[in-house]
C-alpha cells in the first residue's frame, strides 16, 4: 500500500525536451529554411527579433549566437572595457562573469538577497564607484531582480542596466515584462531554457535606438550599412534558429504558466517538509525557469533523491568569486555569505512543461523520505561518545551543465 509518505517507484527526469508536441510544426519551420537555403542573415531572424521585441515590450531585438554572446555584444555596445567595472553577483552561472571579463572590464561582485536569490539593491549602491560603467543584475532561476529599484539606481548614477535574463523569458514585474526597466535584457535561448533552440542562441532586447545599432554592427563583424564601423565579432544567430525560436514564441506563455503550476503543486506538497522553497517578492512574476530548493544536508538528499528516481541538478555548486579565474577580483567589503550559503545548499528539482501531477507527487514522497534519511543520519552522526565521524559517503551526483 501506498502512503503520502510512500516514495514512488516512477522515475522523473530533470527535464524532458523530446517531448514536445509541435515537432511536426517545429520540422516544418526548420525544411522552410532548408528550401530557401538562407542560412545565415535569413528572414527568419528579422522575423523573430520583431516577435520578440513585441514580447517584451521593447522597441528592438537584436539575435546572437548565445546568450554569452548578446552579453558581452550587450556590454560592448554600452561602451563597457578595458579599466572599467561592472556591478553583478557571483551566485550566477559563469558566463555572466566571463562576458564581462572578455570586454576588458572587471566584475565587482555583490551579494544577494538570501529569499529571491537575486542582488540586493543595497549592495549595488555601495558597490558603484568612478571606474563603474554597468550594472548587470541576473533574474536567478526566473525571479525577476527588482527590475524597478535597479533602473532608479542606473538613473541616478547614469549607468546603464544591462539584465542577464538568461532564466527569465516571460518573468513579468507588476503587470508588464520585466524587460520594459532595464536599458537592455540578455537571453539565452539554449535548449533547457523556457524558450529554447535546437543549439545555441541568444537576443538582445532593448529600447535604445543606438545601443540597437551598435550591437547589430559588433555582431556582425561590425558592419553597418556596408561599412566596417568597429573591430566586431561574428555573434550572428542562426537562421534555422530563429525559425525554430519563432514557431516556438507563441506558446511561451502557455508554457510558462505550466511552470508556474508546476511550482504551486511543489509549494503545496513540500511546505512544512523542511526543505526553503523559493519565495517570491511582492510584483514579481517569477518564469520558474529552476525550482530551487535548499537544504543544508544538499548533497545527501540529493544523492537520496537519485535512489529513488529523482533526477536532480545543482545551479550552481561554486559561486563564480570563488573559481580560480575570478579569484582576483573585489568583492562586497563585507564578502558574500549569502552566496556561499546558496552555493553549498541548492537543489533544482524536476521543472518542465511536461511535469505531471503524479511527477509532483513522485518528487514529494522521494523528498519525504530522503529527509527522513538525512534526519537518521545526523541522528546517528551526532552520536558516538568517542567523538568519531562515520566517512561521508554521499558525493554530488549531477552538477547543471549551464
Ligand atoms: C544565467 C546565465 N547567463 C548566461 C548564460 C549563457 O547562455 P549561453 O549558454 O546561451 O551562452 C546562461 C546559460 O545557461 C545562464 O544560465
Amino acid at each position: 500500500m501506498t502512503t503520502p509518505d510512500t516514495p514512488a517507484s516512477g522515475r522523473v527526469p530533470f527535464n524532458d525536451l523530446g517531448r514536445s508536441a509541435l515537432m511536426d510544426t517545429l520540422r516544418a519551420a526548420v525544411d522552410e529554411v532548408v528550401t530557401a537555403g538562407d542560412f545565415v542573415h535569413g528572414r527568419a531572424i528579422g522575423s523573430f527579433e520583431r516577435q520578440f521585441a513585441a514580447y517584451n515590450g521593447t522597441a528592438h531585438c537584436v539575435g546572437t549566437s548565445s546568450g554569452t554572446s548578446a552579453l558581452q555584444c550587450a556590454l560592448a555596445a554600452v561602451g563597457c572595457g578595458p579599466e572599467d567595472e561592472v556591478v553583478t553577483v557571483s551566485a550566477t552561472f559563469v558566463a555572466t562573469a566571463a562576458a564581462i571579463v572578455h570586454t576588458g572590464a572587471s566584475p565587482v561582485f555583490v551579494d544577494i538577497d538570501p529569499a529571491t536569490r537575486t542582488v540586493r539593491p543595497d549592495q549595488v549602491r555601495a558597490a558603484i564607484s568612478a571606474r563603474t560603467r554597468a550594472i548587470v543584475p541576473v533574474h536567478l532561476y526566473g525571479h525577476p531582480a527588482d527590475p524597478q529599484e535597479l533602473s532608479a539606481i542606473g538613473a541616478e548614477h547614469g549607468i546603464p542596466v544591462v539584465v542577464d535574463a538568461s532564466h527569465a523569458h516571460g518573468a513579468t514585474w507588476y503587470d508588464g515584462p520585466a524587460a520594459v526597466h532595464a536599458d537592455v535584457s540578455c537571453f539565452s535561448f539554449y535548449p533547457s531554457k523556457n524558450l529554447g533552440a535546437f543549439g545555441d542562441a541568444g537576443a538582445l532586447v532593448t529600447d535604445d535606438a543606438d545601443i540597437a545599432r551598435r550591437a547589430r554592427a559588433l555582431r556582425d563583424h561590425g558592419r553597418e550599412d556596408g561599412e566596417v564601423v568597429a573591430a566586431g565579432h561574428n555573434w550572428r544567430m542562426d537562421t534555422v534558429q530563429a525559425a525554430v525560436l519563432g514557431a516556438k514564441l507563441p506558446h511561451l506563455d502557455e508554457w510558462i504558466e505550466l511552470r508556474r503550476r508546476a511550482a504551486d503543486g511543489y509549494r503545496r506538497l513540500l511546505e512544512g517538509t523542511g526543505l526553503t522553497l523559493p519565495a517570491v517578492a511582492a510584483g514579481a512574476g517569477h518564469a520558474y525557469h529552476l525550482y530551487v530548493v535548499r537544504h543544508p544536508e544538499r548533497d545527501v538528499l540529493q544523492a537520496e533523491l537519485a535512489r529513488h528516481g529523482i533526477d536532480t541538478r545543482i545551479h550552481y555548486p561554486r559561486a563564480v568569486h570563488d573559481l580560480r579565474p575570478f579569484r582576483a577580483f573585489r568583492t562586497a567589503p563585507e564578502g558574500l555569505p549569502e552566496t556561499e550559503a546558496l552555493a553549498r545548499q541548492c537543489l533544482s528539482l524536476p521543472l518542465f512543461p511536461g511535469l505531471t501531477d503524479e511527477d509532483l507527487d513522485a518528487v514529494a514522497r522521494a523528498v519525504r523520505a530522503a529527509l527522513r534519511t538525512v534526519g537518521k543520519r545526523a541522528a546517528a552522526s551526532a552520536g558516538p561518545a568517542d567523538g568519531a565521524v562515520p566517512a561521508h559517503p554521499y558525493r554530488p551526483t549531477a552538477t547543471a551543465r549551464n
